[in-house]
C-alpha cells in the first residue's frame, strides 16, 4: 500500500499538460501536501477550482534558485519539505529547472522530453546518481496497460522471434512552432519501441517535409535498425486527414496491432505469418482475437510508479537512462532530417 502521506509534491508548469498532473496529483495526494508553480497568474484559479488546499505561486521558477529548499519553506510555511517534484513547462527549460531541483535534493519527474540535447541529458543522469535522486521522465505509453500486456506477450513468446515493428501517429492536429512532428510526437513511439524491443538501434535514418511553417517538418519518418534484424518505423504528422494511432509489432509467430484511437478493441493478436513445412513456404492466417486489459489511467499509473519509485527506493521504468536512449534516437533522427529535406 502506497504511503502517500509521505510524499510532499511541486509541480511545476501548469499549462495544458501540467493541468492534468495536477489532476492526478490531486486524485492521489492529500491536496495539502502538493504545491503549484506556474508563472502565468491564469492558472491560479484552475487550480482553485480543482482543490483550494493546493497551494499556488506564480514566481516564474527560475527565480527560485538559490536555495530553493528554504524558498519553498518560507513561502509555503506549512509545507516543511518536498521530496518529489513534476516539471511540466517547456522541453528548453527543463534541463535548468530539472537541475536546481536535483541539486536542491528533490526527486525529479520530468516531462518528455528530458532535455533538447542529449550532454544535458547525460549530465542530469550523472547528477541523479551521484545524488541518490530518482530522474524520472514522463514517457507515459511505458505506463500504458496494453503496452505493458504486449512486453508481457513477448517476453512469454506469444508472437516468437520479434521481427518489425512500425508506428502510425497522425492526425490534422495542433501544429506547434516551436518544435516539429518529430519532437512532437515521436517520444512516444521511440520510448515503446524501445521498450518492447529492450536494446538500441545500430542505425537511424529520417526523412520529412516542411509544409506549413518553413523549416518546421510537419510529416517524418524514421527508420530504426537494431540488433538481431529487428526494424521499426516511425510515420508522424499533424497534416493529415484523419486521426491515427497505430502500432503493428510483427513477429515469426504472430502480430500484435495497437490502436489507442479506437473506443473499443484497441489491442488485438493476428496469429498470421508464414512457416516453412518440407522446405516449403506456407501461409497461416487465423482470424484475430482481442487482448482485453485493465483500463487503468496511463498518467495515474506513471505518478504511482514515481511515487513507489521515491518511497521504495527503486528504479523506475523511464529513467533517465531510458530517456537519454530516446533523445540520443532524436538527436540522430534530426541530423539526418535536416540533411535530407523534402522541401
Ligand atoms: N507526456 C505527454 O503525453 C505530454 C503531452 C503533452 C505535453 N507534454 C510535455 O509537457 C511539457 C509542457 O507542455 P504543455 O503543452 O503543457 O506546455 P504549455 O506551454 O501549455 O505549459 C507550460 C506551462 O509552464 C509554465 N512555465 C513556463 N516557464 C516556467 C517557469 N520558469 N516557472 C514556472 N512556470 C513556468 C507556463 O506558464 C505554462 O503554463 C512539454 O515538455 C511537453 O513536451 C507531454
Amino acid at each position: 500500500m502506497l504511503k502517500t502521506e509521505n510524499i510532499k509534491l511541486a509541480i511545476i508548469g501548469a499549462g495544458r499538460w501540467g493541468m492534468n498532473h495536477v489532476k492526478t496529483a490531486a486524485s492521489l495526494l492529500p491536496h495539502e501536501n502538493i504545491v503549484v508553480f506556474d508563472s502565468n497568474p491564469e492558472t491560479e484559479e484552475k487550480i482553485r477550482q480543482i482543490s483550494d488546499k493546493i497551494q499556488y505561486s506564480s514566481l516564474p521558477f527560475f527565480h527560485l534558485s538559490r536555495g530553493m529548499g528554504n524558498i519553498f519553506q518560507r513561502e509555503h510555511s506549512n509545507v516543511d519539505d518536498f521530496n518529489a517534484v513534476i516539471i511540466a513547462t517547456p522541453a528548453e527549460t527543463h534541463f535548468e529547472i530539472a537541475k536546481k531541483c536535483m541539486l536542491a535534493g528533490k526527486n525529479v519527474l520530468v516531462e518528455k522530453p528530458i532535455t533538447l540535447v542529449p550532454e544535458e541529458a547525460e549530465e542530469l543522469l550523472n547528477l541523479s546518481l551521484s545524488l541518490n535522486l530518482k530522474l524520472m521522465v514522463g514517457h507515459v505509453l511505458l505506463f500504458h496497460p496494453a503496452v505493458l500486456r504486449i512486453k508481457d506477450g513477448i517476453e512469454k513468446n506469444e508472437i516468437g522471434k520479434l521481427q518489425y515493428i512500425y508506428s502510425n501517429r497522425l492526425n490534422l492536429g495542433a501544429i506547434r512552432s516551436e518544435e516539429n512532428a518529430l519532437w512532437s510526437f515521436a517520444p512516444h513511439d521511440i520510448s515503446v519501441i524501445q521498450y518492447l524491443v529492450g536494446d538500441n538501434p545500430t542505425d537511424v535514418q529520417a526523412n520529412g517535409g516542411a509544409y506549413v511553417q518553413n523549416g518546421i517538418e510537419d510529416t517524418t519518418m524514421t527508420f530504426l535498425s537494431y540488433p538481431n534484424n529487428v526494424k521499426a518505423h516511425i510515420f508522424v504528422s499533424w497534416l493529415h486527414p484523419f486521426k491515427e494511432q497505430r502500432m503493428v509489432i510483427i513477429g515469426d509467430k504472430g502480430m500484435y496491432v495497437f490502436e489507442d484511437s479506437l473506443k473499443t478493441e484497441k489491442l488485438k493478436f493476428y496469429k498470421k505469418g508464414f512457416k516453412e513445412v518440407d522446405g516449403v513456404i506456407e501461409k497461416f492466417d487465423a482470424d484475430y482475437e482481442v487482448i482485453n486489459f485493465e483500463e487503468t489511467m496511463p498518467l495515474a499509473e506513471e505518478q504511482k510508479h514515481f511515487y513507489e519509485s521515491i518511497l521504495n527506493n527503486t528504479t523506475p521504468r523511464t529513467d533517465g537512462k531510458h530517456a537519454l536512449e530516446v533523445l540520443e534516437i532524436l538527436d540522430k533522427a534530426t541530423k539526418k532530417l535536416k540533411g535530407g529535406m523534402m522541401e
